[in-house]
């Protein structure tokens, strides 16, 4: 028997309802801060990743699926969405587009990690990112975004952890110091942090296992070692989070596992861990990227949420999926007549934008409504002989079983004021 590839999920019917919950308010969200949807493909070219991501960073050098296609290219199943973006901006010119340009993208992404709870080899993403603007404000905006977006999502208990690691100018010299400080305590360091000392210096503050996590706690402090630029870049962030009422919480130990990061990043973390992995979502800053894929030098910004993480909590916490605001009319009847009438009624709320519910099929009036109470739906309207003969419809309440009769011609009024 085959099984699903180890590290990946199905996503069942009986989940599907979290993932179209998860996609509205993302969609919803993007609307309100005006980001377009993107597409990029499942595959890029390797070297895009590779030049990216950092070729000391665990995904390049121990996660990638990649494969050489029939032409003998080197191609590699997505495993991240930023650099994609920052490819097709490029690729489409948008730099002469009004900036920042602000897209999102909901995907599937590919990583050969260690199958764990919330931990999959392939798993969904919604990212946003906002390339070509570097002002802290657009920093505070996007973190204020995510924060939103959890809330809209209904979910509590979630923190957002705050650093800054520099720029190009500042961050050698922080290494510098961090390389010495660590040099002193090789003897305490895991045998991963002890082969990334040089290649990775900034990974050894983010590390799990419990010696490194003691050791990072008296690490020199990066915040102490940015350039005059990116400090008050840092204290702007701050201050706007502040004014717009988002809570964070700085963290110096929080560095990404992606090389492209400059001055700001952040992530939002649950307030119980279920395990080493348990960032919901992460971003922040990548002003050099643009630059290394052959564009001219453009600030850009983005996060992105691990859509099956946020499944989990949901769960976790049991939040109910709150309806969409549209929930549904069901429309019933009672006799063959009223069927014939039903039926028309029921294409004729469609036609108008409306989502109906309808069981042709079933004769008894009352197994009709006994389906309108298990779709959830608000209002039902029923066709019997009375209705036929006066032209009307009755409009039945499904959660008080009130019920009234209204003519056929006041109905599109009726539903208009809700
Ligand atoms: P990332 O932190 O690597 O960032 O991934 C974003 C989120 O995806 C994580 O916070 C987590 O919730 C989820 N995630 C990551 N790996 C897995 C996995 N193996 N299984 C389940 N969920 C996972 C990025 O990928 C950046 N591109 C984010 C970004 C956008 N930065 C700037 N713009």
């Amino acid at each position: 028997m085959y099984k699903a590839p180890r590290g990946t999920i199905d996503i069942l019917p009986a989940e599907q309802k979290y993932y179209r919950y998860i996609e509205e308010k993302a969609a919803d969200i993007c609307r309100l801060y005006s980001y377009e949807r993107i597409d990029t493909p499942v595959f890029e070219d390797s070297g895009l990743f590779v030049r990216t991501i950092g070729s000391g960073t665990d995904i390049v050098e121990k996660e990638m699926y990649t494969f050489e296609d029939r032409g003998g290219q080197s191609m590699t199943l997505r495993p991240e969405g930023t650099a994609p973006i920052c490819r097709a901006y490029l690729e489409h010119g948008m730099h002469n587009l009004p900036q920042p340009v602000r897209l999102y993208y909901l995907a599937s992404i590919f990583r050969y990690e260690r199958p764990q709870k919330g931990r999959y080899r392939q798993h969904q993403q919604f990212g946003v990112e906002a390339i070509g603007d570097g002002d802290a404000a657009l920093d505070a905006e996007v973190i204020e975004m995510a924060w939103r977006f959890f809330k809209s999502l209904g979910l509590r208990k979630f923190v957002i952890h705050l650093n800054s690691i520099g720029c190009r100018d500042c961050r050698p010299a922080y290494l510098e110091k961090l390389r010495d400080y660590y040099s002193e305590h090789v003897d305490k360091l895991c045998p991963d942090c002890k082969s990334r000392m040089k290649r990775n210096t900034l990974r050894l503050l983010d590390c799990k296992q419990p010696s490194c996590l003691e050791l990072s706690q008296s690490a020199p402090q990066g915040e102490r070692c940015l350039c005059p630029e990116c400090k008050q870049h840092f204290t702007n962030v701050a201050r706007y989070l502040r004014l717009m009422k988002v809570p964070f919480q700085k963290d110096h130990r929080l560095v990404r596992g992606l090389d492209y990061y400059t001055r700001t990043v952040f992530e939002v973390q649950p307030k119980v861990e279920w395990g080493a992995q348990s960032a919901l979502g992460g971003g922040g800053r990548y002003d050099g990227l643009i630059e290394e894929l052959g564009g001219k030098p453009t600030p850009a910004i983005g996060f992105a949420v691990g859509v099956d993480r946020i499944v989990m909590s949901l769960k976790e916490q049991r939040i109910r999926l709150s309806e969409s605001p549209l929930r549904g009319l069901f429309v019933a009847y009672a006799g063959d007549e009223a069927k014939a009438a039903a039926v028309r009624f029921a294409a004729e709320l469609r036609r108008n934008g409306l989502l109906v519910y309808s069981s042709f099929g079933r004769g008894s009036l009352k197994s009709q409504l006994r389906q309108a109470n298990t779709l959830g739906v608000e209002y039902t309207f029923i066709f019997g002989e009375d209705e036929i003969a006066n032209s009307t419809v009755t409009y039945r309440d499904m959660e008080t079983g009130e019920q009234w009769q209204v003519a056929l011609e006041e109905v599109f009024e009726l539903l208009a004021e809700g």
